[in-house]
C-alpha cells in the first residue's frame, strides 16, 4: 500500500460525556462518525470522576465503529488526530498500564481548599504570570497533587519513577502507541497549558510551580507541539501516524479557522468555552479570563488566546432532563421553552462547580431566582437556555475589557447550536450575528486538520481556511432596553449564587 492510498484522516474526540471518532476526507468533509458515552461517577457532592480504562476501551470501540461505517481499513488513514476534554487528570502505573485511581474530572471541586492554601497571601493570582491561570480547582496540577497525597503509597512510587501523569490526550497517545510495550509519554502545549504547571512563555514545565505544588517532574510527559508525528499506532490502527493533539477548545479554534488575531469561537458542550485569537503573544487578563494556548503547529511560533470558560451550559439541560425529569430528551427543551414568550421572571444560575469565568468563585452554588406562582416548567426551560447566553455575554464583555477587541460576529459550534431559540437569544443578547459553519464538528475537524498538516494531507492554513463554509446565521433582533433590563436581572441572580460553600 503506497501513501497515495491513504486518503482519509481520523480524529478521536474524547469528551466529558462521550468519546467520538470521525473520519474526514481530503476536503474536510465527514465520511463517518461513531460515538459512545461513558459513566459519570459522582462519589460526593462536587466530586466528578471517570474510569480511564473505560474511556480507553470506548475510544477503541468508536475507532472500530467509525472505520466500519466508512467501510475503510486502517491502512487508508493518512493520520490520526486526538482532541480531548481538558484538565481531567489520570495517573497510571507505567509497568502495568493501569490507572491508580479514577480520573479526576475538570469539573471536580475537591481541590478548592488545596488551591486556597497554595494561594497563600498572593491569593488566586500566585501563578498567573507564568501560567495565565488563576488558582482554581479546575486545573490539573492540584488534582495530581491531591492524588499523590491521598492514594496510599503513591507519592513514594511516583518518586521512584513508577507513575505517569497525563491529561486524557497523554493517556490515549501512550495507549495508542504501545502502552506498556513502549508507548510514548507525551502531551501537547494546549493540554500542558491547562495543568497550571507549564510556563506559557517557555512552553516547558515550570520548576518553581512543580516544587510549590509538590509534583515530581518524573511523573510528567514530554511537551510537544500540537501538530507533529508523536509515534505510530499499534493494534487496530497499526501503522497510522498519531499526528496531533489539542485540548478540545483549542481544536475547535483550529477547526473554525480562527487563524487571524481577533477571530473568536464559542463551543457549546457540557460547558461553553469562548476563545479569542490574540496572536503570538500571551495577553494577560484583568477581567477574569484565562490566557491560554491557541495552538502550535510543528516548529512554527505558538499562537495564544484569551479564553472565557463557562463550566455549565449543556450540562444544565442534562440536569433538567435527568435530575428533574421535566423533559425526556435534550431536544424537547426547545419546544417547551418556545411555548411561552419569555422566562416569566425566572433566572437559573448553574453554579454547580462554583462559577468559572469571569468570577472564579468556588463558593458559588446554583440558584433559581424570580419564582412566583406564575412560573411554569416552560419558563424554567427558557431560563435554562438563557443561562447559557447570559454567561456567554459576561465572557464577551470581559474579552472586550481585556483586549479592546469588540467581536463583530461569533462563530459557534457544538451540540447546543442545533437549538434555534438559544442561538437567536445568543445573537440578541450579544447584539452581533452568530454564525454556524457547515461542518459543525469543529473539534474533531481541528484535530484532523492538525494531524493532516503534520503528514502532508493539507499544505497550509490557507488551504484549511478555504474549507470553511457558513451554514446558518442568526441576526440580533432584541430591543436594547429589553436586553439591558434582562442583563441587570441576570447579574443580580449571579450575585445571589455567591457564598454558599467555603
Ligand atoms: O475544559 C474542559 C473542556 O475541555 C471540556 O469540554 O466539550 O468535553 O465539555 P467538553
Amino acid at each position: 500500500m503506497t501513501d497515495h492510498a491513504r486518503q482519509y484522516v481520523a480524529a478521536i474526540d474524547q469528551g466529558t460525556t462521550s468519546s467520538r471518532c470521525i473520519v474526514f476526507d481530503r476536503d474536510g468533509a465527514i465520511v463517518s462518525v461513531d460515538q459512545r458515552e461513558h459513566r459519570q461517577i459522582f462519589p460526593k457532592p462536587g466530586w466528578v470522576e471517570h474510569d480511564a480504562t473505560e474511556i480507553w476501551s470506548k475510544v477503541q470501540a468508536v475507532v472500530a465503529g467509525a472505520l466500519a461505517k466508512a467501510g475503510l481499513r486502517a491502512d487508508q488513514l493518512a493520520a490520526l488526530g486526538i482532541t480531548n476534554q481538558r484538565e481531567t487528570t489520570v495517573l497510571w502505573d507505567r509497568a502495568t498500564g493501569k490507572p491508580v485511581h479514577n480520573a479526576i474530572v475538570w469539573q471536580d471541586t475537591r481541590t478548592s481548599a488545596l488551591c486556597a492554601e497554595l494561594g497563600g497571601t498572593d491569593g488566586q493570582d500566585r501563578f498567573r504570570e507564568q501560567t495565565g491561570l488563576p488558582l482554581a480547582s479546575y486545573f490539573s496540577g492540584p488534582k495530581a497533587a491531591w492524588l499523590l497525597d491521598n492514594v496510599p503509597g503513591l507519592r513514594a512510587r511516583a518518586e521512584r519513577g513508577e507513575i505517569a501523569f497525563g491529561t486524557v490526550d497523554s493517556w490515549l497517545i501512550w495507549n495508542l502507541t504501545g502502552g506498556v510495550e513502549g508507548g510514548r509519554h507525551v502531551t501537547d502545549v494546549t493540554n500542558a497549558g491547562r495543568t497550571m504547571l507549564m510556563n506559557l512563555s517557555t512552553l516547558q514545565w515550570d520548576p518553581t510551580i512543580l516544587s510549590a505544588m509538590n509534583v515530581p517532574e518524573s511523573v510528567l510527559p514530554e511537551i510537544a507541539s500540537s501538530s507533529e508525528v508523536y509515534g505510530t499506532a499499534v493494534g487496530q490502527l497499526a501503522g497510522v501516524p498519531v499526528a496531533s493533539a489539542l485540548g478540545d477548545q483549542h481544536a475547535a479554534v483550529f477547526g473554525q479557522a480562527c487563524y487571524e488575531v481577533g477571530s473568536a469561537k464559542n463551543t457549546y458542550g457540557t460547558g461553553s468555552f469562548l476563545l479569542l485569537n490574540t496572536g503570538g503573544r500571551p495577553v494577560p487578563s484583568k477581567s477574569g479570563l484565562l490566557t491560554t494556548m491557541g495552538y502550535k503547529i510543528g516548529t512554527e511560533a505558538p499562537v495564544y488566546c484569551l479564553e472565557g470558560s463557562i463550566a455549565i451550559t449543556g450540562a444544565l439541560v442534562q440536569w433538567f432532563r435527568d435530575q428533574l425529569g421535566i423533559i425526556r430528551t435534550a431536544d424537547e427543551i426547545e419546544t417547551l421553552a418556545a411555548s411561552v414568550p419569555d422566562n416569566g421572571g425566572a433566572y437559573i444560575v448553574p453554579a454547580f462547580s462554583g462559577l468559572f469565568a469571569p468570577y472564579w468563585r468556588s463558593d458559588a452554588r446554583g440558584v433559581i431566582t424570580g419564582l412566583t406562582r406564575y412560573v411554569t416548567k416552560a419558563h424554567l426551560a427558557r431560563a435554562v437556555l438563557e443561562a447559557t447566553s447570559w454567561q456567554t455575554r459576561e465572557v464577551v464583555d470581559a474579552m472586550y475589557q481585556d483586549s479592546g477587541v469588540r467581536i463583530t460576529s461569533l462563530k459557534v459550534d457544538g451540540g447546543m447550536t442545533g437549538n434555534n431559540l438559544l442561538m437567536q437569544h445568543q445573537a440578541d443578547v450579544l447584539d452581533v450575528p452568530v454564525v454556524r459553519p457547515k461542518v459543525s464538528e469543529t473539534t474533531c475537524l481541528g484535530a484532523a486538520y492538525a494531524a493532516g498538516l503534520a503528514t502532508g494531507v493539507w499544505n497550509d492554513l490557507d488551504e484549511l481556511r478555504s474549507h470553511w463554509r457558513k451554514d446558518v446565521e442568526w441576526t440580533p433582533a432584541m430591543d436594547a432596553s429589553v436586553r439591558d433590563r434582562e442583563y441587570r436581572n441576570w447579574r443580580r441572580a449571579v450575585e445571589r449564587s455567591f457564598g454558599w460553600h467555603e
